[in-house]
């Protein structure tokens, strides 16, 4: 499934201040979702690019600017000690477009004729996207083991459709993971059953990954030999995911603190929201706890990573433990 950033029809955009032209140099970036060659920014003349410094320097004013931005369309918050990796990564960012200044890039941000592209390409930016398969045996136990076999008894023969998001996926190993387990542990036991994964993220260049499922040998480290060598094509050492896991997935660009986008995602069983909370603050953590809750079935669960907590964000769910983990049900 295609993804697509929601644009307002130009009618109804709200006038807003021109970027001037002579801040950048024209930069065709190339939209990953689309593959086409996205002309970014207007022609600056030479003169002005030749003054241009090569790394910006990024002062504590605009660092609060820029992570007041980032905070308000994302969740993610960037506190003072890792203004270091905002100046480094973003720095680069500003170089290729050669901005020099994070003032003006923070303007483009905001008001630029393309600011939805320079936001994804932001998001791209300054995510973490650490992920592996299995990454928490634990939960997958859970979930295989129990969790779900508990789900589809409860449901009727020839109507077992197991619905599942994992949401802020990274480059699709959770979702892929899940995927592995239903066709080994539960597809045999409920031959009807109907599997529905939906990963979602909000850097377009891991959904792109995601979707490519072609992994390294570094990747599927952590994979068991038997799932690699049942559900994988090594090709001159790019593992690429079969036919049959693929299909049990889709991916989509989902941002967790757009409330509107969220509101849409509903009748999920499980819900796999991990290592993702732990960059937002109480806010944001409280704001997205409470619509995951809203997008579970009544008896679903929530399964978040095994640093995060739900202490003082929400009392909404029972706590069920099992061995080295602990899972959220919705009642
Ligand atoms: C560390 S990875 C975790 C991946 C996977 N869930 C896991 O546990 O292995 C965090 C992911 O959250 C995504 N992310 C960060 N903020 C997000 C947001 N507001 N909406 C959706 N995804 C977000 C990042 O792009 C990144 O891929």
């Amino acid at each position: 499934m295609r993804t697509t950033w929601c644009r307002k029809p130009l009618s109804q955009r709200c006038a807003q201040p021109a970027f001037p032209r002579k801040w950048v140099r024209p930069s065709p970036v190339r939209n990953r979702l689309t593959e086409e060659p996205t002309r970014v920014f207007e022609q600056v003349p030479d003169r002005i690019r030749t003054e241009i410094p090569s790394a910006p320097k990024l002062s504590d004013e605009t660092f609060v600017l820029l992570r007041d931005f980032i905070y308000s369309k994302t969740g993610i918050y960037f506190p003072e000690k890792k203004k270091y990796l905002i100046e480094g990564r973003l720095g680069k960012r500003l170089q290729l477009l050669n901005i020099s200044q994070f003032e003006h890039y923070l303007q483009l941000l905001k008001y630029g004729q393309q600011r939805e592209t320079e936001f994804e390409s932001l998001c791209n930016i300054v995510t973490i996207n650490e992920t592996s398969f299995f990454r928490n045996e634990a939960q997958m136990n859970a979930f295989q083991q129990k969790l779900a076999c508990e789900i589809l008894s409860k449901k009727n023969y020839g109507s077992r459709i197991l619905r599942i998001w994992s949401a802020a996926c990274s480059s699709g190993e959770e979702p892929y993971t899940l995927a592995m387990l239903c066709l080994e542990h539960l597809k045999p036991r409920f031959p009807d059953l109907h599997v529905e994964i939906i990963g979602t993220d909000i850097n377009t260049a891991v959904i792109e990954m995601a979707r490519a499922a072609e992994y390294s040998h570094y990747a599927i480290r952590s994979l068991p030999e038997l799932y690699v060598k049942k559900y994988f094509d090594n090709t001159n050492g790019i593992y690429r995911l079969r036919a049959e896991v693929k299909e049990l997935v889709r991916f989509e660009y989902k941002n967790l603190i757009n409330h509107q986008t969220m509101r849409q995602m509903t009748h999920f069983d499980f819900i796999f929201c991990s290592n993702v909370l732990i960059y937002f603050d109480q806010q944001a953590k409280i704001q997205v706890i409470g619509d995951l809750y809203d997008s579970l079935n009544r008896g679903g669960y929530l399964f978040i990573g095994s640093s995060e907590m739900l202490h003082r964000i929400t009392n909404a769910f029972k706590l069920v433990s099992f061995p080295k983990t602990t899972v959220y049900k919705k009642e």
